[in-house]
């Protein structure tokens, strides 16, 4: 039983190694300005290369989808390029990586991109917070409440949906 876990797998169009999976986690160590993937996260995720695949950190589709300090963007040329440096280090170690798109809708805070949150309906998450930088002087990072949502118009939901389908599609 246990050997199979360690036995290769085809996953759709995917050869894997083995069967492990490691599952997204949010790191928060983007480069700034611009939430921009870099030689840190290659590094960490090459580490983890053994796994037969890899799912990323939580990535904003947006600016205005993210809601968490320093998470990375598929969104903007640099963060594209930042990928890469991550997808080759994982495929020149032998494994597979997906990337997690994401969009935090209401859970967030003006104080994380300077953007009032968007949410389905204008109600605010209740005790819930966000992790935040907010330039305190010894690098640490605070959590702050979220802020209350503006209701999505039809417009926006289109730019949401158009939004996940850009980052799906982001070399
Ligand atoms: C530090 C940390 C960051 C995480 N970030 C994400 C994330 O970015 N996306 C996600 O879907 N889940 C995230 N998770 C949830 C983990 O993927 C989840 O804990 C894992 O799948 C194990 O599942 P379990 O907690 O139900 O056992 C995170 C968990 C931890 C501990």
């Amino acid at each position: 039983m246990m050997e199979k876990i360690f036995s290769s797998y085809r996953l759709g169009n995917l050869d894997l190694k083995n069967r492990f999976l490691m599952a997204p986690m949010t790191r928060s160590r983007a480069s700034q300005p611009g939430d921009v993937p870099n030689a840190l996260m290659a590094e960490y995720y090459a580490q983890r290369a053994s796994a037969g695949i890899i799912i990323t950190e939580a990535t904003q589709v947006s600016m205005q989808g993210m809601g968490y300090a320093k998470t990375p963007g598929i969104y903007s040329q640099e963060q594209i390029e930042g990928w890469k440096l991550t997808t080759g280090a994982v495929h020149q170690a032998g494994s597979k990586i997906f990337l997690q798109l994401w969009h935090v809708g209401r859970v967030s805070s003006a104080k994380v991109n300077g953007l009032q949150p968007i949410a389905p309906s204008a109600i605010t998450a209740k005790e819930t917070s966000v992790y935040i930088f907010d330039g305190a002087p010894s690098g640490d990072a605070t959590f702050v409440p979220v802020d209350e949502p503006r209701e999505m118009t039809r417009e926006d939901i289109a730019t949401v949906v158009a939004e996940f389908v850009q980052g799906a599609k982001m070399p």
